[in-house]
């Protein structure tokens, strides 16, 4: 299948099945803002279960939080997002459109020729490189000078909006854990090497935002800061790479070759990071990032503590001295891994000469696990997938279906990602049992009504 198709199709596949559709569509939408209908509310909720699952339940030293959006203003000073946190803006002279500087195409035509005089007087000339950026809308290098703009939501607390008032939406939920660490290291007896994870909404105001849910201004992010002694940063810098990408891989199912690893260079490390690396996924469009690894060094705790006035020092027992952790940080984006996901698992096969649309999503992340169907819609087939249906419901997310032919009954669920399909047929009234269709291979097998609760919980869930 033709992968650079898969965008448009995605978008097109979101919207008619509900998962993913424009913020304000009446009004004509709202420019990167996105609203997750029913199904994609499911799997991102399944998403960040597993990354919770993953990073908290299953480590006995990290412990989860939800801080609020809105922080102290100080907090982005102490961070150096009031500073540092901004892109270089570039506005077209031509067409008006505006740009991040740093994204726009190169013109290496030999455009310009430059012409000298030759010692018998004649004229030289040689066409020159011209390393120009032009505005890739209309073409045009006439552009604006270069502007810092930074990209953090101001907005106003209170009834006065003054600058006394000003708060920002929070532009990665990261400083909501920095500023809580050493209480929640308190109060739950935790000593370095410990970890603090969050899941929620970070805000950026992005100058390109774009290829659907990829970059946008409002987006969820998945972060797990933890802290170790200053001599293991480069230990569990190695640890959490490992864990990350095999996560990536092996948990939430991405393809192997379809992910690598890619390590900041010293001019694209962050203001905070001693070491970077992207987990980049082959996106339809390129490779792109998906999660980040980040060794932020002391730098957030000792910022805090110079603009707080409190102290963020943890006591070592062994050397009796107090010392700022470092942080190892595991970055990723919820609604991108959304993303990611669904390219990766967006297919077509040919089924009876028809083109088939099915999202091979893993069972245990799928919206909807299982669809009951009854056959006909009588002779007493109905009662029984509907009874089935609603011992299911009590486990899982599932779907009871009577209208329409089997067969695009079993497209509708096909495209959606639903694993199973369950078919009450006229055998069933007489042996108790149903076919299970897999929708991945189409194998259908047999199986007794009331062993079905069971073999779904088995089918679903992720091997550990
Ligand atoms: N606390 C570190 C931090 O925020 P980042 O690399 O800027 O690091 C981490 O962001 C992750 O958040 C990215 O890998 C990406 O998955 C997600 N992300 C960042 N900006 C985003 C945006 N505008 N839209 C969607 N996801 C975004």
């Amino acid at each position: 299948m033709d992968r650079t198709k898969i965008m448009d199709k995605l978008v097109a596949l979101s919207k008619r099945r509900g998962f993913v559709f424009q913020s304000s569509e009446i009004y004509g939408g709202l420019n990167s803002c996105w609203d997750y209908g029913p199904l994609g509310i499911e799997l991102k909720n399944n998403i960040a279960q597993l990354w919770w699952d993953e990073m908290t339940w299953w480590h006995e030293n990290i412990v989860g939080l939800d801080a609020s959006i809105l922080m102290h203003p100080r907090v982005w000073e102490a961070s150096g997002h009031v500073a540092g946190f901004s892109d270089p803006l570039v506005d077209c002279k031509t067409c008006k459109s505006r740009f991040r500087f740093d994204q726009l195409p190169i013109d290496q035509t030999e455009a310009q020729v430059r012409t000298w005089k030759l010692p018998n007087g004649e004229k030289g000339t040689t066409p020159q490189r011209e390393d120009r950026k032009y505005c890739p809308n209309c073409g045009s290098s006439d552009l604006s000078d270069v502007r810092q703009f930074n990209l953090m939501f101001k907005t106003f607390m209170g009834p006065v909006e003054d600058s006394a008032a000003i708060v920002y939406l929070r532009p990665e939920t990261a400083q909501g854990i920095y500023v809580n660490a050493l209480t929640i290291a308190e109060v739950m007896r935790l000593k370095p090497p410990f970890g603090i994870a969050q899941i929620g909404k970070a805000f950026r105001n992005e100058i390109t935002p774009g290829n659907f849910i990829f970059r946008t201004r409002e987006f969820e992010q998945m972060e797990m800061q933890f802290f170790v002694k200053p001599t293991e940063d480069q230990k569990w810098m190695e640890y959490w790479l490992d864990k990350r990408f095999q996560y990536n891989s092996e948990k939430l199912g991405l393809s192997k070759e379809r992910l690598r690893l890619h390590q900041h260079t010293e001019k694209e490390l962050a203001h905070y990071a001693k070491s970077a690396y992207d987990i980049e996924y082959e996106f339809p469009f390129g490779w792109s990032e998906l999660e980040g690894i980040h060794n932020r060094t002391d730098f957030d705790l000792s910022r805090h503590e110079e603009y707080s006035g409190k102290s963020l020092k943890i006591f070592d027992e062994e050397t009796k001295e107090k010392y700022i952790p470092y942080i190892i940080e595991t970055s990723a984006g919820l609604t991108r891994s959304m993303l990611a996901l669904m390219c990766d698992k967006y297919d077509e096969d040919e089924q009876e000469g028809e083109i088939r649309v099915v999202l091979r999503l893993p069972p245990h992340l799928a919206p909807i696990k299982a669809a009951v169907f009854p056959l006909m819609k009588k002779d007493g087939l109905p009662e029984i997938a509907e009874n089935l249906y609603r011992t299911l419901r009590k486990r899982h997310k599932v779907f009871f279906d009577v209208t329409g032919s089997i067969g695009k009954r079993y497209r509708r669920m096909d495209e959606i990602g639903t694993p199973f399909g369950i078919t009450i047929d006229y055998e069933s009234k007489e042996d108790q049992s149903a076919t299970i269709r897999y929708r991945d291979t189409l194998q259908q097998i047999r199986i007794s009504l009331d062993k079905i609760p069971e073999w779904l919980d088995q089918n679903i869930a992720l091997e550990r």
